[in-house]
């Protein structure tokens, strides 16, 4: 097993905006004073809905578009007018842009011969390339021979054949079914590990973005809105953009009525909820709890806010339902749901309250607080 992680590189954007001009749209500012620092060998992944500025930052990492201003750098380097391929980088694209009429071996070895190393070190190279994606026997094959997932994993040995500072991704996984996107996310994590080299992922998908990432930086409209583990994003969101974008939640609207050392109570349709909190709530605010579907614990009485059950979703290891208090709507998930504990449509229950791991947010704490 090799390990390069002694030349692991940071990767540093500063202040990095990029603008098109659309003679329909006018000027489209795609990436706004972007500012992103990537630890040496870290999996970061950037993560949003379609359009938000994605493969626009993942290109100006690889140097395929300047910025229109900022500065990127690769360690103490600036690289912010290297041409690409003078900045070593690995690139896996969503469409694999592999070469159809040459051989697998040809595909993995193309960068090799960009940069006229030896014949030998080009074998021994493709061989190492072709070995780590699990395609090793496979060099004489066409690429039409082979599968989707096949397909990708020549991208994957092309990439990293070079032997590249950085290696960078675009939706990879898009174009495979969905059990071998799993599988294929699995060994692209494992491979990054491996190898140490430092990685910028782009995905639109969550679930994707939480399993292989060591950090997360979630999107929109060009600006990152927090970054962070994906159990800090799912935790403590700091805004009600990452709370819904990544997971679902319920955000309950309460007003705060009594404050007690790390305690907060609130008022929710005359029910008092009082949880531990270090929100800078004071008495009297107007908050939103985010509170995941999962937190939610419904019983047929109890202590609790008292609703009833609109709809019920039952999916085996778990049921889905929506349940109205008032006039909202909560989404509770159950676990694990025993025949005889299934709640009904129509049925009165009691939602209880989880009493610590809740984020408050007011509408006075900035979206933009930073978590640590
Ligand atoms: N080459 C380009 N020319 C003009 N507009 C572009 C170009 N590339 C991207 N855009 C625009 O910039 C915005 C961000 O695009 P993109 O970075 O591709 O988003 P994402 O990858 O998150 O879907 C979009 O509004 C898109 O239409
Ligand atoms: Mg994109």
């Amino acid at each position: 097993m090799i390990s390069m992680a002694a030349s692991s590189l940071e990767i540093t954007l500063v202040g990095v905006s990029t603008v098109f001009h659309h003679r329909r749209r006018g000027d489209i500012t795609a990436v706004k004073n972007l500012d992103l620092h990537i630890h040496p060998g870290e999996f970061l992944t950037l993560l949003g809905a379609s359009g938000c500025g994605k493969t626009t930052t993942l290109r100006m990492i690889a140097g395929f578009q300047p910025p229109s201003s900022g500065q990127i750098r690769f360690g103490g380097e600036d690289v912010t007018h290297l041409a690409a391929n003078q900045r070593d980088i690995g690139f896996v694209f969503q469409n694999y842009a592999l070469f159809p009429h040459l051989s697998v071996f040809e595909n993995v070895a193309y960068g090799l011969r960009v940069k006229r190393r030896s014949t030998s070190d080009i074998e021994s190279s493709v061989a190492q390339g072709l070995r780590q994606v699990g395609l090793q026997g496979l060099g004489d094959r066409m690429i039409s021979e082979l599968s989707g997932g096949q397909q990708q994993r020549v991208a994957l040995a092309r990439a990293i054949a070079i032997k590249p500072r950085v290696l960078l991704f675009d939706e990879p996984l898009s174009n495979l079914d969905a059990q071998l996107r799993v599988q294929m996310r699995g060994e692209i994590a494992r491979l990054q590990k491996e190898l140490a080299i430092t990685t910028v992922y782009v995905t639109h998908d969550q679930e994707e973005a939480m399993a292989i990432s060591d950090r997360i930086a979630i999107m929109n409209e060009g600006q990152i809105v927090q970054i962070g583990k994906a159990e800090e994003l799912y935790q403590r969101p700091v805004s009600p953009f990452v709370a819904g974008f990544l997971g679902n939640t319920n955000m309950i609207r309460g007003r705060v009525v009594a404050m007690q050392a790390d305690r907060a109570t609130l008022d929710i349709a005359g029910y008092r909820w009082t949880l531990v909190t270090t929100a800078p709530v004071k008495i009297g605010d107007m908050c939103d709890a985010v509170v995941r579907p999962e937190a939610l614990v419904l019983t047929r009485d109890g202590d609790g806010l008292k609703g009833v059950v609109e709809s019920r979703v039952y999916l085996g290891a778990k049921a889905e339902y929506l349940v109205r208090v008032g006039d909202q709507v909560f989404q509770v998930v159950q676990w694990n749901p025993v025949a005889g504990e299934l709640f009904k449509a129509g049925q009165g229950v009691c939602v209880t309250l989880p009493a610590a791991g809740v984020q408050l947010l007011g509408a006075h704490i900035s979206s933009d607080r930073s978590l640590d």
